[in-house]
């Protein structure tokens, strides 16, 4: 599928923001440690959840979808502890199932996830976390395997800050025998989600959202309600759209404290940022002023919102510095962007952007998620059509965003093949 945009239209309105997909993908892993009903609300309807729920029947637990955002799961009926190598090709979060059979059943065993095309993306830190609650955790035939005959807290310093690793490792915790302390632990808002979810369910868990987690054990969860925080990476891609397309836009049911990097960079840029109790808004009324930025762990400047940032900065007036320091190949969409004019150069894990006046619509293919996200935004503030292929890699984390950009006033629509896409032209002229 391919998004059709003709560029150029201020978006203006509201857009009421869903739940964050990377806090989810933590949360449905922790709902299988309970034999009770876990019922999670505010479930973002994207692909990644989808598959991430695919693989938790997958293993025989009950999965009801009580309504597209609603969703019920009954952990009691889990039939194994082996994860199916098609849902590790899917989505690489179904590693969380990892944590959370090794701490409810004390053995898990899930394919290696492969490299993912932002960049390589090793698991050495989950595997030492696993081992410092005294399991084995090796790779056996690209295999996974954890497993412990006695799981017990341990001390476990983690030399690179990751979310993915934070959240396994207190998945695990939480059901073992004594006191885990995390350090070097990732704070992003998903992190103190997926903590306050588990402790609604009957956790230990102290001090997530700071570098050093506390996790006493107990014997068992029990089940809960548990409705997850607004996604901070779709409300940053709308605010940015705004600045993009020189828009209003307020963004709806968010946490403006989750959005504190995001809104400062815009300001710098020019724009004008008014936070309200659980909604932001973005004004942009003149050319964007260039700024340099590097994307770092929470509470910086999310490495998810590197190339929508990398976008507006693409038309801002002056020369932007954009280090990516998280991911290494994290610019594949540079050479996208180039053909719609813009003037960026790349060394290393820089980008150094020249502004130009104007982006021109061109055909282009999204690499990945947030990519493919930020080549939208170029496409609605660019001159004439732009022509978005493999959506695909869209859709794992947005949901009906282009429904959500139509209702600001975006002119953009949904392509099944090259005879749809010169339709649209067609009758939009
Ligand atoms: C999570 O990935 C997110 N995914 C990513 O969002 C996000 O970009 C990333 O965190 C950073 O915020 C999910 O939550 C499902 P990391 P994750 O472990 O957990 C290195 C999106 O677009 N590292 O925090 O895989 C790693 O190479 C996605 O929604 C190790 O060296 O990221 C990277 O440089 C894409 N060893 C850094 O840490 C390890 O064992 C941070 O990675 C683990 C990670």
């Amino acid at each position: 599928m391919q998004y059709v945009i003709k560029g150029g239209s201020p978006l203006v309105g509201d857009v009421v923001i869903g739940g964050a997909k990377n806090a989810a993908l933590g949360i449905l892993a922790a709902a299988i440690m309970s034999d009770e009903d876990v019922v999670i609300e505010n479930l973002p309807d994207v692909r990644d959840i989808n598959v991430l729920l695919e693989a938790i029947e997958g293993i025989g637990a009950a999965v009801c979808r009580l309504d597209p955002h609603t969703v019920r799961i009954n952990g009691s009926a889990i039939n194994t502890i082996r994860v199916n190598d098609d849902y590790i090709k899917r989505i690489r979060a179904s590693y969380y199932l990892l944590g959370a059979l090794l701490g409810k059943y004390r053995r898990a065993e899930v394919s290696l996830p492969g490299g993912c095309n932002i960049g390589s993306r090793p698991i050495d830190q989950h595997l030492k976390g696993f081992r410092g609650l005294g399991a084995r955790a090796e790779v056996d035939h690209g295999m996974v395997v954890a497993s412990a005959d006695h799981l017990s807290g341990g001390h476990i310093y983690l030399d690179v800050v990751s979310v993915g690793a934070t959240i396994n490792i207190m998945l695990a915790a939480a059901l073992a025998d004594g006191n885990t302390i995390l350090e070097n632990a990732a704070k992003e808002p998903h992190i103190v989600d997926v903590a306050n979810m588990l402790n609604s369910m009957g956790a230990n868990i102290k001090g997530a959202g700071t570098d050093i987690i506390r996790i006493r054990g107990v014997q068992r969860l029990h089940g809960t309600v548990y409705s997850i925080i607004p996604d901070q990476i779709e409300a940053g891609t709308f605010m940015f759209a705004a600045a993009v397309t020189r828009g209003d836009v307020t963004v709806k049911n968010v946490i403006p404290k989750h959005l504190e990097a995001i809104s400062a960079k815009l300001i710098e840029m020019g724009c004008e940022v008014v936070e309200f109790d659980d909604a932001v808004r973005v004004v942009c009324k003149s050319r964007l002023r260039h700024t340099h930025v590097k994307t770092l762990p929470y509470p910086g400047f999310p490495t998810d919102m590197q190339p929508q940032i990398s976008v507006a900065l693409s038309v801002a007036e002056g020369t932007s510095m954009v280090t990516e320091s998280i991911f290494e190949n994290r610019f594949k969409y540079v050479d996208e962007l180039a053909r719609m004019g813009a003037d960026i150069k790349v060394e290393g894990n820089v980008a150094v952007i020249n502004g130009v006046s104007r982006l021109t619509g061109a055909d282009v293919s999204a690499p990945d998620l947030r990519a493919g996200a930020a080549l939208v935004l170029a496409g609605l503030g660019a001159e004439g059509y732009t022509v978005v292929d493999e959506t695909k890699y869209i859709l794992r984390g947005y949901e009906r965003f282009d429904e959500k950009l139509r209702s600001l006033g975006a002119d953009i629509e949904q392509a099944e093949d090259e005879k749809d896409v010169r339709r649209l032209k067609l009758e939009a002229v």
